[in-house]
């Protein structure tokens, strides 16, 4: 006996929200994405992400720089890479397994800006034959699966994101020049920001985590009581059950919320070209517990970028028009 599929909340008659995992990622079928969405739609898939913190849409296949872009402003205002060039001289990020680039850590997107990006859209051009699969963990479901005492704790602590990692430790071997170049190309301006290891979430008030690989270390305390700290937290990031994992197609399309998830680019495709696209909505700054917002620590301002605004240059703590 088969069941029927679960179908949550068919939000309007032409298209269905399917969970994928049981805390994080749901399919959206019906949807022709683009800059003539209607707003019903619009509003209806921006609350399946707030809800299921990653969305899938299959045979986005009619969409190019210019109508991801245009999808992309539906849902706020993009802002451009602090440091890495986009590959359109607008918005577009290349995420290209050939430019040593590959996002094979866990982290939230641009986490060593104090506005760090609110979504992140990303579109895949060519995928490999194998491999390549993307992971997203639930920081919501995380930070409440953690023990009580662990929770106070991390309500309590701030921590510092940097660009400037240390890569050699987290990519054992990796020594191309591709990655070198990227290296420079990514830490040509070294920021640090202080962020609550707790935050906030603006919209659901939820509280949510903010750790992954751009975390150097948490304040106050000594580097191997922070190493050994951070390993707790992020192991409850990293639970299978918290997490859930995408199988790629040319022309999918996966939207997050940057600020209620850490994501994983597994790199098992070996030389297989791999494509993909990504806009970045800006989001605001974030808030801890206590009420303490994060801090640039350095440079002191972000940099202007060569095109439109740099993610998280809208320091102000208020989410940028659209
Ligand atoms: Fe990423």
């Amino acid at each position: 006996m088969t069941s029927a599929p679960v179908v949550e909340t068919p939000e309007t008659p032409t298209h269905t929200v399917q969970k994928v995992g049981g805390r994080i990622g749901a399919v959206i079928a019906g949807v022709r994405l683009g800059g003539d969405l209607d707003e019903e739609t619009v509003t209806a898939v921006r609350a399946a992400l707030l809800k299921h913190k990653v969305v899938f849409f299959r045979d986005q296949q009619h969409l190019d720089g210019e109508s991801h872009e245009a999808f992309a402003r539906l849902l706020g205002t993009p802002v451009a890479h602090p440091t890495v060039p986009s590959v359109d001289g607008r918005y577009a990020l290349g995420i290209d397994n050939d430019h040593g680039g590959r996002a094979n850590q866990w982290h939230t997107d641009v986490t060593f800006v104090p506005a760090y990006p609110a979504f992140s859209i990303l579109r895949a051009e060519v995928i490999p034959p194998y491999g390549g699969n993307t992971l997203w963990s639930n920081t919501a479901a995380a930070y409440r699966d953690l023990p009580e005492p662990l929770r106070i704790l991390a309500d309590s602590v701030r921590g510092v994101h940097t660009n400037d990692y240390d890569y050699a430790a987290t990519r054992p071997g990796a020594s191309s020049a591709a990655l070198d170049q990227h290296r420079k190309v990514f830490t040509a301006v070294k920021f640090q920001t202080e962020h609550p290891v707790v935050r906030v979430h603006p919209e659901t008030r939820e509280r949510t985590l903010i750790l992954g690989n751009f975390l150097q270390k948490l304040s106050g305390f000594r580097a191997a009581d922070s190493r050994a700290l951070i390993g707790v937290l992020q192991s409850h990031v990293e639970r299978p059950e918290n997490t859930v994992r995408w199988q790629w197609r040319a022309g999918d399309v996966a939207i997050w919320d940057n600020r209620a998830t850490q994501h994983y680019g597994v790199d098992d495709s070996d030389d297989h070209e791999r494509t993909l696209r990504r806009v970045t909505i800006d989001g605001d700054v974030p808030v801890g517990v206590d009420g303490r917002r994060s801090v640039l620590l350095a440079p002191e301002a972000v940099p202007e970028p060569g095109h439109g605004i740099a993610s998280g240059a809208s320091t102000d703590g208020t989410v940028a028009e659209a």
